[in-house]
């Protein structure tokens, strides 16, 4: 490959822009909105330890991984893909790796968008003060009133898309960079003023202690399956993301060290996260499993009857609107990079078709939570619920997958090593064994495992086959 020191799209400017960037990307509903949810649902300390077992052990070597392939292939995931495996003869089937990855990128938006949507919908309300003294039942009538209405949706989630359309059509240094040192300062500002309100007013040590007692009799193979799907989405890996921003990166910073600091942050912000909504939901005597509607039922009816509840109420739900903006744009950065690079078109006509689609698909979303609530395309899963599902606990541990088979096998090791240019051979080495062995084996197993706990129906025939083949595991 040539050396090339600057990507087509821009380059960022500093090391810190491209942290900022890459948190910016990492840290989004997925920390604030989801993590505590599913958090709460399967049982708190033991899921999150699982959850923290998977970043280290897959999630980081993966980025690592996806930085480095970014960053030696110079374009969008697609193109890159397609050179890489040109230039080194390997089969022209890896620019599938590409594809996945953008159509998974564009997936996910769309749904994120909307639910992006209700945390907009949510800072007028509560700066109104529509919830100030708000009962659980009002809390929850407020909340469905708003998703039972398609088009209340529609219009947050159009507002979302366009503030994302407008950073990413601006491209990477006046669009992406600009956004991400704005955002990402205030979201950690907001964030540390979120934790000492809670501290002060919340039930702290219980929030404590469900984050961080450990229970193995919670933990089911689902709830695993769900921490290392959750591991991929909040670290916005096995899309190609990562690897979009990573042909950004000038080739004199660390990719092992940034990444380290990326998947430190964007922990940190989950647990914090955890620690500022379940104490304040300890202290109102509400319940941590409430599922997706936790940040905008519980949450709420907490800040309504809070001291100074509505200022903090809005702050956090601007917090968390920040938080899915700076993901947003990387959600979409690997399909805009492609369609510029294939059609030698302009970035606003590239942002502004790929936002349009991801705006028409966001409507099947929309109308999950209302017209389309009942509809069951996965296993009684409605639109909404299969793309999440699909994206989240399939589609990115699939990528990843094939990410760490990649650059783990495939990849000539010399490039590897360059773009690493490894000053602690032992750090290489572990990456090395990580991401061939570890990632790889322990993602297939938890795939394949918690897949058939997930569709019990399959694995009775799956059984069944099994012993039809291997007759002598018959047990008597
Ligand atoms: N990491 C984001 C979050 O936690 O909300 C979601 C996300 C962004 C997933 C970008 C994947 C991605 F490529």
């Amino acid at each position: 490959m040539p050396e090339k020191q600057q990507s087509i799209h821009g380059i960022w400017r500093n090391r810190w822009t491209f942290i900022f960037a890459a948190t910016g990307s990492a840290v989004g509903l997925g920390n604030i909105w989801k993590f505590p949810y599913i958090a709460g649902e399967n049982g708190g300390g033991a899921f999150v330890l699982v959850y923290l077992a998977c970043i280290l052990a897959i999630g980081v070597p993966i980025m690592i991984a996806e930085i480095l392939l970014g960053r030696h292939g110079q374009y969008s995931p697609i193109t890159s893909m397609r050179r890489i495996a040109a230039q080194s003869n390997h089969s022209k089937a890896w620019v599938l790796l590409g594809w996945f990855g953008a159509l998974a990128g564009f997936l996910i938006l769309s749904y994120y968008s909307v639910v992006a949507g209700w945390a907009l919908a949510y800072i007028p309300k509560l700066g109104f003060g529509e919830m100030s003294q708000v009962t659980p039942d009002v809390a929850k009538k407020i909340f469905e009133d708003l998703l039972a209405n398609p088009l209340t949706l529609v219009g947050w989630h159009t507002v979302f898309i366009l503030l994302t359309a407008m950073v990413v059509a601006r491209g990477v240094n006046k669009g992406l960079e600009k956004a991400v040192t704005i955002l990402m300062p205030m979201l950690f500002l907001l964030l540390v003023i979120l934790l000492g309100y809670s501290m002060m007013s919340g039930n702290f040590q219980d929030g404590l202690d469900f984050l961080f007692t450990f229970d193995f009799n919670k933990l089911t193979w689902d709830s695993v399956l769900e921490a290392m799907g959750h591991a991929f989405f909040t670290l916005s890996l096995g899309m190609g993301a990562i690897m979009a921003y990573g042909a950004y990166m000038p080739k004199n910073i660390s990719i092992i060290n940034t990444s380290l600091t990326i998947a430190f942050f964007d922990t940190l912000v989950a647990i914090i996260a955890g620690l500022v909504i379940f104490p304040i939901v300890f202290a109102n005597g509400l319940e941590p499993g409430e599922g997706p509607g936790l940040m905008f039922v519980s949450l709420p009816i907490a800040f309504g009857h809070m001291g100074f509840g509505a200022f903090f109420g809005v702050l956090f739900f601007i917090l968390v609107t920040f938080a899915a903006w700076s993901s947003a744009i990387s959600l979409i950065e690997p399909s805009v990079a492609w369609a510029v690079e294939r059609f030698n078109t302009t970035r606003f006509k590239a942002t502004f078709f790929v936002a349009l689609l991801a705006w028409v698909l966001g409507l099947g979303s929309v109308l999950s939570f209302n017209h389309w609530e009942n509809m069951s395309i996965l296993d009684g899963r409605n639109i909404f619920a299969t793309l999440d599902f699909l994206t989240t606990n399939i589609m990115l541990p699939l990528g990843g997958l094939l990410i760490a088979l990649f650059v783990g096998w495939v990849l000539q090791e010399q490039i590897t090593r360059k773009e690493l240019s490894p000053k602690i051979m032992q750090i290489y080495q572990l990456w090395r064994w990580f991401l061939r062995l570890v990632a790889p084996v322990a993602v297939l197993i938890i795939l394949t495992v918690g897949l058939l706990e997930a569709f019990p129906e399959q694995k009775i025939a799956f059984t069944r086959f099994i012993l039809d083949v291997f007759p002598s595991l018959k047990g008597d």
